[in-house]
């Protein structure tokens, strides 16, 4: 039987991507998104109905959405630049969002066997990479993701032993989501979903739980 996937942001540079390979490698792909669904991960009754609505089992499940900072407002540089408004939009998207996504997928998950759930999140999510400061919103959002996630591979693991539930951080990746960061090195989409999809194609179910990034090295919390 074909493996299912589902891809939560798969109209995202990364989520198409992923999306695309899952296909190649012959898997049968349920995309989501709020451009072509009107998923708005910011709508939790809308989620729940959209998530109720899908039949498992799906053995790969990617949630590839996420905002670096609301529409005109760009990531805070300063504490001066925190506003409320803004830090609750980017926790609503990467970790709310994610957080009701996850929700469902003791339903989705196949009962026996292999699977594996991959959450996006970024490496500057990790507290103990933190060098630089500055992105107080997006970085406090991905580590709060980071913790959901974690948590909820704790719970997975009790019912499916062989569940692989992570973080991952996908590297700088050339989308719409570095548009703003002309200098900087970064690698295709398609790239990128091979680099992950290769890294949950390694992991154990020992490995459930961790924070990866896109060569499968872990990532500190
Ligand atoms: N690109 C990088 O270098 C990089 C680095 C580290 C981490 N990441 C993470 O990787 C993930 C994907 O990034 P990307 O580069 O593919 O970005 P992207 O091309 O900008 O795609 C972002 C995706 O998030 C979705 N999204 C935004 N707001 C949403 C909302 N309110 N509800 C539902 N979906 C929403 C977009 O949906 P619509 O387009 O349908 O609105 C789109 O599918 C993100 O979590 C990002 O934080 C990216």
């Amino acid at each position: 039987m074909k493996d299912r996937a589902l891809v939560i942001g798969a109209s995202g540079g990364i989520g198409a991507a992923l999306s695309r390979a899952l296909e190649t490698g012959g898997a049968e792909v349920t995309r989501l998104s709020r451009a072509m669904d009107g998923l708005d991960l910011t709508d939790p009754a809308l989620v729940e109905q959209v998530m109720q609505g899908l039949c498992g089992p799906f053995d790969t499940v990617l949630i590839a959405s996420g905002i670096l900072a609301p529409k005109g407002a760009g990531p805070e540089k300063s504490l001066a630049q925190i506003s409320a408004d803004n830090m609750a939009q980017v926790m609503a998207v990467n970790a709310i969002g994610p957080a009701l996504v996850l929700k469902n997928l003791p339903r989705l998950l196949p009962k026996d066997g292999r699977c594996v759930v991959g959450v996006l999140t970024a490496r500057v999510g990790s507290i103990g990479d933190n060098r630089l400061g500055g992105w107080y919103s997006y970085r406090a959002a991905k580590a709060a993701a980071n913790q959901i996630v974690r948590t909820a591979a704790i719970e997975i693991a009790r019912k499916r032993k062989e569940a692989i539930v992570v973080s991952l951080h996908p590297g700088t990746v050339e989308t719409t989501f570095t548009d703003g960061y002309p200098g900087h090195q970064k690698v295709a989409p398609s790239a990128a979903a091979a680099n992950l999809l290769e890294v949950l194609d390694q992991l154990s179910p020992a490995q459930t739980g961790g924070f990866f990034d896109w060569a499968g090295k872990p990532v500190p919390w």
